[in-house]
């Protein structure tokens, strides 16, 4: 008998616990066809060695969303033009350009504007007394943190966080007709900001400027420049790229240590151990499960013939739990050591803001746990129901 697995069917229960249909699919059928033919991989090896050739696995994706989105879609527009879904060379392009301006250095520079900005949110949680964690904390960090990458005026932010949403809304795959509306307004809203904004900062542009937008503004490789819609395009997908992703993080992560609060103990009494425990975040509970690539010729993949324009999707949740690569993988343990996750992907598109993000993870996740050691789930956690952002639509607290 076959093993059955149709991603774009899933039960209740996935979105609560993936990892046990992960195990059966790795155990029973690792490079599994789908009933629509694309191939879903669950071993840690195979999605490596397809991250790592983008030459035989293409990132475009102009063929697989024309038909949901429409080729003149405002959705389609934007995800057909953003740097994580297309190939050299304009992802090599784009890249260069926003490669310096995520280095370590500038990262190391935003760390005192991200303890204030955290110390009043926990402020302002103690003065509550209760809290939901993803409203008030997880999902308040990354908008902010972006929006102060993109130098997006503080009073201009409060739409931010509803389009990014409703943008990546779009990539689930069961999409909604609704869910689909809202991600196309999102882009089109989104655009007619970008137009304001951007068009006041190309007056204001001072030459010594270092900040993502006047790189990308002033971007340009073998006499090519960005074209204005490919500029706002990356500008949507940063913000988008940094936020869910990194709010999941935030979350994932405080549940994980009330979940196990001997792991926690141990990091209050060891807070240097916040690298590892972010990692081991990562890893346990990515906040991206699911990547995708397409072959762009026939190709052996994981022992299987695919034929050239087979779509893969690389199951990041699994890679992560696989038993050849971890020791005891369903064992959360913050001082794991190596732990060579797939959490940020890997080869050239590897996650651009990995530093931020661990940034942002360590700042929020262990201070949270110094202002309040006693605090306590007030209620059930409710699991965002995606399948590609693994996280929290609510995590209701009592400190
Ligand atoms: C915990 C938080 C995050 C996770 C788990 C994450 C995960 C990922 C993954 C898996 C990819 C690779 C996609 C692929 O190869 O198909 C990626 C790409 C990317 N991420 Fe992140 N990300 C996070 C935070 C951020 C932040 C904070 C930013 C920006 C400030 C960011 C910017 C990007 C960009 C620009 C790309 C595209 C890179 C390229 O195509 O070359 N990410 N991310």
């Amino acid at each position: 008998m076959p093993f059955e697995f149709d991603p774009s069917q899933l039960p209740d229960s996935f979105y609560e616990d993936p990892y046990p249909v992960y195990a059966d699919l790795r155990a029973q059928s690792p490079v599994h066809v789908c009933p629509d033919g694309s191939i879903y991989l669950t071993r840690h090896e195979d999605i490596f060695a397809v991250y790592r050739d983008p030459r035989l696995y293409s990132s475009d994706k102009k063929v697989q969303f024309a038909p949901v989105f429409g080729e003149d879609s405002p959705l389609y527009e934007h995800h057909t033009t953003s740097l994580v879904f297309n190939d050299p060379p304009l992802h090599t392009h784009v890249r260069k350009a926003i490669g310096n301006a995520l280095s370590q250095k500038i990262v190391d520079e935003m760390e005192r504007g991200l303890e204030t900005l955290v110390a009043g949110l926990l402020d302002r949680i103690e003065q509550k007394g209760s809290a939901d964690l993803v409203a008030d904390y997880a999902a308040a960090i990354p908008v902010e943190i972006i929006g102060n990458l993109l130098k997006v005026p503080q009073e201009e932010r409060e739409p931010l966080r509803r389009w990014s949403l409703a943008i990546l809304g779009g990539l689930e795959a069961n999409l909604s007709d609704e869910a689909k509306t809202a991600g196309e307004q999102s882009v089109v809203e989104f655009l007619a900001y970008l137009d304001h904004f951007v068009g006041q900062r190309r007056q204001s542009l001072q030459s010594d400027d270092d900040d993502i937008l006047a790189r990308l503004l002033r971007w340009e490789s073998d006499g090519v420049r960005l074209s204005t819609l490919e500029l706002y395009h990356q500008c949507i997908f940063l913000l988008n790229a940094g936020h869910e992703t990194t709010s999941n993080l935030i979350g994932n992560g405080i549940e994980l240590l009330l979940r196990y609060p001997d792991q926690r103990a141990d990091l209050m009494e060891n807070p240097g151990l916040i690298g590892s425990a972010v990692e081991e975040m990562l890893r346990y509970e990515s906040p991206n499960q699911l990547g995708n690539r397409t072959a762009t010729q026939a190709v052996e993949v994981g022992g299987l013939n695919v034929a050239a324009d087979t779509v893969l999707t690389l199951c990041i949740g699994s890679a992560n739990r696989d038993e050849s690569v971890f020791v005891d993988p369903e064992q959360f343990d913050i001082t794991r050591s190596p732990n060579r996750h797939l959490a940020f992907g890997s080869g050239i598109h590897t996650c651009a803001g990995l530093n931020v993000a661990r940034l942002e993870g360590k700042v929020a996740i262990l201070r949270f746990f110094e202002r309040f050691p006693r605090v306590e789930l007030n209620g059930q956690p409710e699991r965002a129901r995606r399948a590609r952002f693994r996280g929290f639509a609510s995590l209701p607290v009592v400190i």
